[in-house]
């Protein structure tokens, strides 16, 4: 028998480097899927296989069936395959998803149940252990699904209460290694901590603030802009980056930021009544847009 799990991709609305160092961030799960199915082998290989081309060796599939047989307390022969909506690598939270849905299909494959808030650590501990640093900013987002408020010092997750929030993605075609991104900025920190530090709270103060515009069915552009602007300052911009940013203001974006590590990955452009306008103009930039939605459900067993 074959068990898929499927979980959303996610972008980083506000908070992303500066929740490493503590500080809150806001993250909505996309409309954007993985697809992990696994069936039982009769020996005790694994079997990965993906429609798109991952990293190499499938770092995350396998730590998060080792951590699975660990949990469960169980172990198999198993075929993996992995089926994507969205490019793999490119800032929208791929390692997360491939992980949680990994860790979904296999404790079901095995007959053993695992509750969300444990499904979120395991892929949490998945994406510590390939990359050295994560925060729970993903994997809480793609397990839970919607729009969270994430508290990483206290591991707090709260949801936010928001109606559609209108985006447009723009990828650039080359992934940014959110491990070396994350470095680079620690890099930076210890050569000016004072500086640093003060930009990092900013972000933090720019994300609870964004709390109460969204929960008021305010607009969210003006402080999206003020963290892309905070986000270049990390170091953590590209060229390319920038041109969409730019691009989507001008087709009338209320506002557009980096999302996810950067240095490559996507940008992010909040819409209202411009998804095509600002999605063609991040085109002619010679991006790759995404017309998204938020996504209320997090990581599922797809039936039939
Ligand atoms: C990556 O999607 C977001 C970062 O803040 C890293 C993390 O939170 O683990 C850059």
């Amino acid at each position: 028998m074959t068990v898929t799990a499927s979980a959303p991709g996610k972008v980083i609305l506000f908070g992303e480097h500066a929740v490493v160092y503590g500080e809150p961030a806001i993250a909505g799960a996309i409309d954007k899927r993985i697809y992990v199915s696994v069936e039982k082998r009769g020996d005790n290989e694994m079997n990965i296989s993906s429609s798109h081309e991952l990293r190499d060796g499938y770092p995350y599939v396998k730590a998060a069936a080792e951590l699975t047989f660990e949990y469960i307390g169980d172990g198999c022969g198993l075929d993996i395959n992995i089926d994507s909506e969205f490019p793999p690598a490119s800032g929208l939270g791929s390692s997360a998803a491939v992980s949680v849905a990994t860790v979904l299909a296999i404790s079901t494959v095995l007959g053993g149940k695992i509750p969300k808030e444990d499904i979120a650590r395991l892929g949490h501990m998945v994406e510590k252990k390939v990359q050295g640093a994560a925060s729970i900013t993903d994997s809480s987002v793609t397990t839970l699904g919607g729009v969270l408020f994430i508290k990483p010092k206290l591991e707090i997750v709260e949801a936010v209460n928001v109606r559609e929030i209108p985006l447009v993605v723009g990828y650039t075609g080359k992934a940014g290694s959110t491990k070396e991104l994350v470095e680079s900025v620690n890099a930076l920190r210890e050569n000016n901590p004072e500086v640093l530090d003060a930009i990092i709270h900013s972000i933090g103060r720019i994300a609870v603030k964004a709390k109460g515009v969204l929960e008021e069915g305010g607009d969210m552009g003006e402080l999206m802009n003020i963290n892309h602007g905070l986000l270049e300052a990390l170091g953590v911009g590209t060229e390319k980056l920038s041109r969409y940013v730019y691009a989507a203001r001008e087709a009338g974006a209320a506002g557009a930021k980096i999302t996810g590590a950067g240095g490559g990955g996507c940008m992010a452009a909040y819409a209202p009544n411009r998804q095509d306008e600002v999605a063609h103009a991040i085109e002619e930039e010679g991006g790759l847009p995404l017309i998204v939605s938020i996504e209320d459900e997090g990581v599922r067993i797809e039936t039939g």
